[in-house]
């Protein structure tokens, strides 16, 4: 019969006999679905695993911190965490453009990851021949079923990377649903913060900010995000949404009044979305206490944000993402 402790032990046996004494790599991305993966890995080859981070300071408030200390505290694991901030807002710099910004930061992505990648490969030991990806069996069925091997090419020459490098997969999650996932999550002992986790969307606030990115909009949307986050849990809601994307309209300005003065400042959005799947929602009707409680909080708080609006729009039409 399934359990998740059956599920555990197979994977292990399966992925000892599977890497041998080589070496493995694992992005960590701070969702669900890589952590659990990697928390796997990790029982079943300790240090032949090496995690890699990349920073690109478009995490929320505290998120980074979550990977870089409770995770490697709950696993053991040995992670290489890259600080790729400066070099993710310098190539942001003057884009306001939504599928733009998406293609910059995945191809900054990219490279950070293979230069950190190169890193790994360069140190002693035996070879790298493994990536671990979590993949989930709604992936699978999703893209035909197809396994083996991820090849992964060189974008630039960095010292040490091959030009065309091949690394054999190893996808313990493969015949799991998320909550499967979440459960063999739990039972490996990683923190709730991880396994409960939302959706957070790859490239993170840096699609969150309708407009330009910058140091000091990432730092204003984080404390908003931080708030309604705050408030969401100690309502006890995070159940009942899907996700809730706070977004800062840096491109627009109001009126308002706060102390006394006049203020012209930015409107900030809550987006709370019930669904299934992500690929319909509806907006959640969230208890207006809480809403108010957002709302004052928000606009007392965080610097230049002199207004609270709620996203009342389904999906279709809307995406449950701004950008
Ligand atoms: P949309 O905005 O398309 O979002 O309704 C559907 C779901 O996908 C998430 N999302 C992303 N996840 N990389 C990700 O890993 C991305 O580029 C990305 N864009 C959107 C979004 O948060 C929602 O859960």
């Amino acid at each position: 019969s399934w359990t998740t402790g059956n599920v555990i032990d197979e994977q292990v046996a399966a992925i000892r006999e599977q890497v041998g004494d080589k070496r493995a790599i694992c992005g960590l991305s701070g969702g669900v679905d890589s952590a659990v993966a990697a928390a796997l890995v990790q029982k079943a080859i300790g240090s032949q695993l090496t995690c890699v981070y990349v920073d690109h300071g478009l995490m929320r408030k505290g998120e980074t911190e979550q990977v870089e200390k409770d995770f490697v505290a709950a696993t053991g694991v040995q992670l290489k965490v890259v600080d790729a901030e400066e070099r993710f807002l310098k190539a942001l710099a003057g884009v306001s453009d939504p599928e733009e910004k998406r293609k910059i930061i995945g191809r900054e992505f990219i490279r950070v990851f293979e230069q950190a990648q190169a890193e790994i490969i360069a140190d002693e030991g035996p070879a790298v021949e493994f990536l671990v990806q979590g993949t989930l069996y709604p992936d699978v069925v999703e893209s035909g079923g197809g396994t083996g091997t991820a090849n992964i090419k060189s974008h630039h020459n960095v010292g040490g990377l091959p030009e065309d490098l091949e690394f054999k997969l190893i996808e313990p999650l493969r015949k799991l649903f998320k909550d499967e996932v979440r459960m063999v999550g739990q039972e490996l002992g990683l923190p709730d913060e991880i396994v409960q986790r939302q959706p957070f969307p790859g490239p993170g606030l840096g699609i969150r900010i309708v407009g330009e990115v910058t140091k000091e909009r990432l730092d204003l949307l984080r404390e908003a995000d931080a708030i309604a986050r705050e408030e969401l849990t100690a309502a006890g809601l995070d159940r009942d949404i899907w996700q809730c994307p706070v977004v800062l309209l840096a491109d627009v300005r109001s009126v308002g009044v706060q102390g006394d003065g006049r203020t012209y400042g930015h409107p900030i959005v809550l987006r709370p979305v019930s669904s299934e799947d992500a690929m319909t929602a509806d907006w959640s009707r969230l208890p207006y206490d809480v809403l108010a409680k957002i709302s004052t909080r928000i606009t007392n708080e965080v610097r230049d944000v002199n207004r609270v609006v709620l996203d009342v729009t389904s999906k279709p039409p809307g995406t449950i993402e701004w950008e």
